[in-house]
């Protein structure tokens, strides 16, 4: 915290890098600086600012520690020593105002900002809600129509927008001079200046407004008990006397921030800010042009992610037939993104002059990213990296899109496997965030790093991964579809499994995936492994013959009406005792606790917290309930690793035998 005197203004600068989070040290600067202003002689009003960001908001960690809502509390204590200023203060807002920080920037009497700045509230997509005054200053400021859409979207707003709303007074290149102006103009002006708190929300309609907008957010069952709560809060606004609303939303505040949902959602923020750490001493190079080689689904859908991205691509294909059917497919997908207004026609036209697609892979050579996405298969994917080594600049990085062979048996197609990596990409790759990044025994920090830059620039996920089969979320995520397999013989159809895993919160069942995928898919990689396991009989058997799901029409499921059937012909015999949905859903969950163990102990993931993030992101696990790790830890340990040993001995399965780091719990 700096303190400046400007003549007869105080200038307050929070310098806590990088986007000075408001925790309790800070928290303690501040309510220091500003009773301190209260009482020094000649100062006319004070300015707060913040170096080089205004502020990002709370430290999320504190509200874990406890710390969140301790004093001195920005809910009450700061904004409220703000408000019981005699002099006026002023936000000078560079660079962002979020949360906590719009919160603080709010209890000042105005607010300037520079152009580039954005200013947001964006609590309820963390699983919760502002807490500080938010839900009644904002409509103060700016009506309640424009403060509820802030509120329940969470989006952030640039400067001009503010300015156009009245959050701001004034867009300035240098904030801080244009507030120490500001505040000077207020001081010596013969009205005194209002606060936000002194202010009635004149706004007759509010409360029918707010009542319908409730009533639709409580019908949509994919509505956040923050989004609501929220809503409530905001009704207090309009209802009730200023301090009545602000102590009715920092009740509703401290109930929420200590709700197992809001505490998955802080952990779901930071795990994913964690992801992807880039490795130490190497600097990514920039990538400024890519190549695609494979025109498939998963080509196309990377060559879209890259031309967001605003990166030149060119995509490869083997046959004139391949490429044109590419481009004509992927030239519709961009129309189709302008017809539902994601996209402007000249953002559409602009990617698309910045892409070709051509046969042979010689139209690579100049590219500074190669990633290739052909046949999952080990002989043509080494021959496609032996004739890349060959054409590429010595400089591009050589990625693979692969999802199950080993990365290394690639590289060593080269005569340069550190300049070779992993890019797991999950389909729809345009679309879904999560890309395993896979660090190959040889690959260099100096790729790893380079890659990683280029997930973080394609707005996507990265999660770092060593090689070994199926990588982190498939090896995990297939000792889940293979318990639910077992499961069939307690008598529990596809059927039941997979309504009992959906109302507890997965995204699609282990049987519906299946059938999207295709059995013959994995039946042809156990096939091609020669592993023989008799948990996946009847999924072999399916494939044998020719149920292969969606796309033919038949499989766990019957599709030939609108709505999937179960299979007519499917018979099961049980020869297990029958066990209860509770229990079907603990162990094809546990399952994948188990395995992200093992994976833990391999060295495969970097943490536990990667491990979320993928079965998250990759494979529908429900983010309200935080990732497997994060639910095995609400669980409890004792009683996660008592139901292991417990299956172990009842089922003879060996899988349930505790991983090293799991037998040490047991143990300690
Ligand atoms: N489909 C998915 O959900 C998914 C998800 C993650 C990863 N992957 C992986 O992505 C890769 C591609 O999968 P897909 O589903 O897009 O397959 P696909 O069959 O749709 O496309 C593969 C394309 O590669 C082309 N091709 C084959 N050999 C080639 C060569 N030597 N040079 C240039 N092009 C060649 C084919 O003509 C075809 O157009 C595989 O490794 C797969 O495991 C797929």
């Amino acid at each position: 915290m700096r303190s400046e005197r400007i003549d007869d203004v105080l200038v307050l600068t929070l310098d806590g890098p990088p986007v000075n989070l408001l925790g309790r040290p800070m928290r303690r600067a501040l309510l220091r600086e500003i009773e301190n202003a209260a009482s020094q002689a000649g100062v006319v009003g004070i300015v707060l600012a913040g170096s080089p960001t205004f502020s990002a908001g709370a430290d999320l960690a504190e509200f874990d520690s406890g710390d969140g809502l301790a004093e001195p509390t920005l809910h009450l204590t700061i904004t409220g020593a703000l408000d019981a200023l005699a002099i006026p203060s002023v936000a000078a807002i560079s660079g962002a105002a979020l949360g906590g920080g719009l919160e603080l920037a709010l209890a000042c009497t105005a607010r300037v900002a520079d152009p580039g700045a954005r200013l947001g509230l964006p609590e309820t997509t963390l699983g919760f809600m502002p807490g500080a005054g938010g839900t009644q200053r904002l409509p103060r400021a700016i009506g309640i129509e424009a403060a509820l859409d802030l509120i329940v979207t969470g989006r952030a707003i640039d400067a001009a927008t503010a300015l156009e709303l009245g959050l701001v007074s004034e867009v300035s290149a240098d904030p801080v001079a244009a507030s120490v102006a500001l505040v000077r103009s207020l001081a010596s002006s013969a009205e005194p200046s209002t606060r936000l708190r002194d202010l009635v929300l004149d706004e007759p309609l509010a409360e029918p407004f707010i009542d319908s907008a409730r009533r639709a957010a409580a019908r949509n069952p994919r509505t956040s008990a923050g989004v609501l709560a929220a809503l409530d809060a905001l009704r207090a606004a309009a209802t009730r006397p200023f301090d009545a609303g602000l102590a009715y939303e920092l009740e509703l505040f401290e109930r929420l921030a200590a709700s197992p949902p809001a505490r998955a959602a802080r952990y779901r923020f930071q795990s994913e800010r964690g992801a992807g750490r880039t490795p130490l001493g190497a600097t990514p190079a920039v990538v400024d042009s890519a190549a695609v080689i494979g025109a498939g689904t998963m080509g196309r859908g990377i060559a879209l992610a890259l031309l967001a991205a605003g990166i030149p691509v060119v995509l490869i294909d083997t046959a004139d037939d391949r490429v044109e059917a590419a481009r004509d497919a992927l030239t519709a997908e961009l129309e189709r993104s302008v017809e539902r207004g994601r996209l402007s026609t000249a953002q559409k036209d602009d990617q698309l002059a910045r892409f070709r697609a051509e046969v042979g892979i010689e139209a690579a050579a100049d590219a500074a990213l190669i990633i290739e996405a052909v046949f999952e298969n080990l002989d043509v994917k080494r021959d496609v990296f032996r004739q890349l080594d060959a054409i590429a600049r010595p400089d591009a990085v050589l990625a693979s899109n692969t999802s199950s062979l080993d990365l290394d048996l690639i590289a060593a197609a080269t005569a340069t496997p550190e300049r070779v990596v992993g890019m797991h990409f999950f389909s729809p790759a345009n679309i879904m965030r999560l890309v395993e990044v896979v660090d190959g025994t040889r690959t260099s920090e100096q790729t790893l790093a380079t890659t990683i830059g280029l997930v973080k620039r394609l707005r996507k996920l990265p999660v770092v991964a060593q090689v070994g089969p199926g990588f982190i979320g498939n090896r995990i995520f297939d000792q889940y579809i293979r318990q639910a397999n077992l499961l069939l013989r307690t008598g529990a159809g596809p059927e039941r499994i997979d309504r009992a895993l959906e109302s507890w919160g997965m995204a699609m069942g282990p049987f519906r995936v299946l059938d999207l995928v295709g059995n013959d898919i994995p039946a042809m990689a156990r096939a091609a492994a020669g592993t023989s396991d008799p948990a996946f009989a009847v999924a072999d058997d399916l494939a044998a013959r020719g149920w292969l799901g969606r796309k033919t029409g038949l499989g766990w499921y019957s599709y030939e009406g609108d709505v999937p059937v179960p299979n007519p012909g499917l018979q099961i015999e049980a020869s297990l005792p029958a066990v209860d949905d509770d229990e079907l859903v603990q162990r094809c969950v546990l399952a994948l606790v188990r395995e992200a163990a093992a994976v833990l102990d391999d060295g495969i993931a970097a943490s536990a917290a990667d491990i979320d993030t993928v079965l998250v992101h990759g494979y529908g696990f429900p983010a309200e309930r935080g990732g497997p790790w994060f639910f095995a830890e609400a669980t409890g340990w004792d009683r996660v690793v008592r139901a292991m040993r417990r299956w172990h001995e009842t089922t003879g399965d060996e899988f349930w035998a505790l991983p090293p780091s799991l037998a040490e719990r047991d143990a300690a």
